[in-house]
């Protein structure tokens, strides 16, 4: 009776640490992946501004190659995943298979150096998201993609 006790108490242990041990973070996940991968272009010691100020003077820093906006805290990356800019890090990182021309986003690429990586870290940002969080839609309507809804930003989990 007593060792029974003992495994059920483990078995219900296990049951609530499995999905805070799959979760992905920010912290965890994120921000050192983001650091290894798009340091060169998107860090402020590498002349990388916030999109807020990227913005302001879109016509100077779109002309450089290797500055993008600043992704490097979870501010500055979440103003990229729902405000002001909702969908722009999904429509760069985005494999395109989902869309009918197969284009994949013009930061694919950055997500690895072999297929099997960038789908794998692919994966990883979808998980980051939450189910139903991978959208495109920006804040207002575009070329017929209609504006993002209130019940696609609830879908949001991005956990710190
Ligand atoms: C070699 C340089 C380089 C690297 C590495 C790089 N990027 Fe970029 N990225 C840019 C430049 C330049 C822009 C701005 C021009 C453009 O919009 O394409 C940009 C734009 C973006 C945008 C759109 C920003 C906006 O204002 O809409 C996102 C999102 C993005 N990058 C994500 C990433 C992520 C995530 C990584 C790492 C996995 C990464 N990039 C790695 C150069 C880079």
């Amino acid at each position: 009776m007593k060792l029974k006790f003992k495994l059920l108490a483990i078995l219900v242990g296990a049951a609530v640490a499995l999905p805070s041990l799959a979760e992905v973070t920010y912290r965890k996940d994120i921000a050192p992946f983001v650091k290894k991968r798009c340091i060169e272009c998107h860090f402020p010691e590498n002349g990388s501004v916030t999109l807020q100020e990227y913005d302001l003077d879109i016509e100077k820093y779109s002309k450089k190659d290797k500055v993008g906006p600043r992704l490097d805290s979870y501010e500055n990356l979440t103003a990229l995943i729902a405000f002001p800019d909702p969908g722009a890090l999904m429509r760069r990182l985005d494999d395109g298979s989902g869309k009918a021309d197969k284009k994949p986003g013009n930061m694919y690429e950055k997500l690895g150096d072999t297929d099997a990586e960038r789908a794998a870290n692919l994966k990883m940002f979808k998980a980051w998201l939450g189910e139903g969080g991978w959208n495109f839609n920006r804040w207002e309507e575009k070329n017929g993609v209609p504006a993002i809804t209130k019940e696609q930003l609830n879908k949001l989990k991005l956990a710190y």
